[in-house]
């Protein structure tokens, strides 16, 4: 550690000791929590489902009354996969692509970080956030906002950040400590024993659902987002109550009919040997989205059933379209659209956020002040256009 590198933790751990308002730390910001921005062709409106070739002839039927069980893999030890590495397809492949192909088979890791004890009891809603670990800030933001815990007509919200490890050694040695300790204080971190990269989100995925699978048999809906996003959950809750939703509530910023993207240049790109197909199945941007709990179980069935794919928001696709179902579009949820219109004045109004579920993305400070406006006497008699 540089005498720099010790500041900066000295200055974090001063931050946390305080439970400051949050954030005048060195900010540190990862770019692998982002939506996805396929070339899209958005379609307002519903497809019908495809009638699927895929069977899925040996889904287990699950029951509410599932037993909770424990974590139990004890051991990361998982060697490359050699098997394709000699042929030309393969060495055809940029590195990163390659790198993932030779461990795309090590499915599961040890838990660095647990609370078992998180989902006792009866829960309306869990909500769970995608975090890495130098997002301390952020992460203290939505403690203090939408990610509260609380109950609310009897009802219980809990939340949980989920982590993987540091992805550089320099990080892995001034963060660990911190979010050990910011996990003792608040008791909300599940981490793994993987590396938080952007290949790695979907090992965030496959992990989570099978720890909800493990001990969460009594949780209602499940909220999944970023940890750079606007909640609402008082909208939620309306949402919720508005109508009956069935066991296999999907619902989010869906995309129809994306296509896989074929510039080598764009952070997106998929070759054509990990994915042939023209178009992507319907998949629900990562910044946020719900599902119904029963879902979420049987999600982790599918997971467990198909190979990982390196984006995880559409890997969660691929694994509805195996259970052949269909996410829903609602317009309430923003997880691709603003960062286009950066300029756009819907970015600072309130009433817009008012009537909003989730929208993406926001700094942590941009976060606290649009969450104290909208929670403030707002006249929102006039109406705000949807973009
Ligand atoms: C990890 O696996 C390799 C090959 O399967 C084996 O040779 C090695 O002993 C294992 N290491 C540990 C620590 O289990
Ligand atoms: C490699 O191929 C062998 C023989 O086909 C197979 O048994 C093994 O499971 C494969 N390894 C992996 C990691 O898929
Ligand atoms: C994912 O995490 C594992 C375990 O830490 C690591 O070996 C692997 O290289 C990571 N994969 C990618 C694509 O970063
Ligand atoms: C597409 O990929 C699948 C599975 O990897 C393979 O079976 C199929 O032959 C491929 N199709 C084409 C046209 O390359
Ligand atoms: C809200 O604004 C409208 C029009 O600007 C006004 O007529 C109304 O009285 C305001 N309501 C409140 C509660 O301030």
């Amino acid at each position: 550690m540089n005498n720099r590198d010790r500041w900066r933790v000295y200055k974090r751990v001063c931050a946390m000791f305080l439970l400051a308002v949050v954030a005048v730390t060195v900010v540190q910001r990862s770019s692998i929590n982002m939506g996805a921005p396929f070339e899209l062709e958005r379609q307002a409106r519903m497809q019908k489902p495809q009638t699927n070739a895929w069977a899925t002839p040996e889904e287990p039927k699950f029951t509410d009354n599932i037993s909770p069980g424990s974590w139990d893999i004890t051991s990361s030890n998982c060697s490359a996969n050699l098997n394709f590495s000699s042929q030309a397809w393969f060495q055809g492949l940029e590195e990163n692509f390659r790198q993932f192909l030779l461990y795309r088979h090590c499915r599961f890791f040890p838990m660095i970080l647990n609370h078992q004890e998180k989902c006792t009891g009866e829960i309306y809603l869990l909500m769970v956030i995608k975090s890495v670990a130098t997002q301390h800030d952020r992460r203290e933001v939505i403690r203090k906002t939408w990610g509260k815990e609380q109950v609310i007509n009897g009802k219980r919200i809990k939340t949980l950040f989920l982590l993987g490890k540091p992805s550089n050694e320099a990080e892995r040695a001034n963060h660990q400590k911190l979010v050990e300790y910011e996990d003792y204080i608040y008791g909300d971190i599940l981490q793994w024993d993987f590396l938080d990269s952007f290949f790695n989100l979907t090992l965030k995925e496959t992990h989570f659902l099978k720890w909800f699978h493990t001990y969460c048999p009594r949780v209602q809906y499940v909220f999944k987002g970023d940890d750079d996003v606007f909640v609402s959950v008082e909208n939620i809750f309306e949402f919720l109550q508005d109508s009956s939703h069935d066991k296999n509530l999907f619902i989010g910023d869906v995309i129809f009919k994306a296509k896989p993207i074929r510039k080598k240049e764009n952070k997106y790109y998929i070759p054509q040997a990990l994915y042939n197909k023209t178009y992507y199945p319907p998949y629900a941007g990562g910044g946020g989205f719900l599902m119904h709990g029963m879902l979420a179980r049987r999600l982790h069935w599918a997971a467990e059933t198909l190979e990982l794919y390196p984006i995880d928001d559409v890997f969660l696709g691929m694994c509805l379209e195996a259970l052949q179902v269909t996410p829903v579009k609602h317009n309430a949820f923003k997880t691709f659209g603003l960062v286009k219109n950066k300029n756009s004045k819907m970015n600072r109004e309130p009433c817009f956020f008012k009537n909003m579920i989730v929208v993406h993305k926001l700094l942590p400070s941009d976060l606290m002040h649009m969450w104290y406006l909208v929670n403030s006497d707002l006249n929102c008699s006039k109406k705000v256009e949807l973009l």
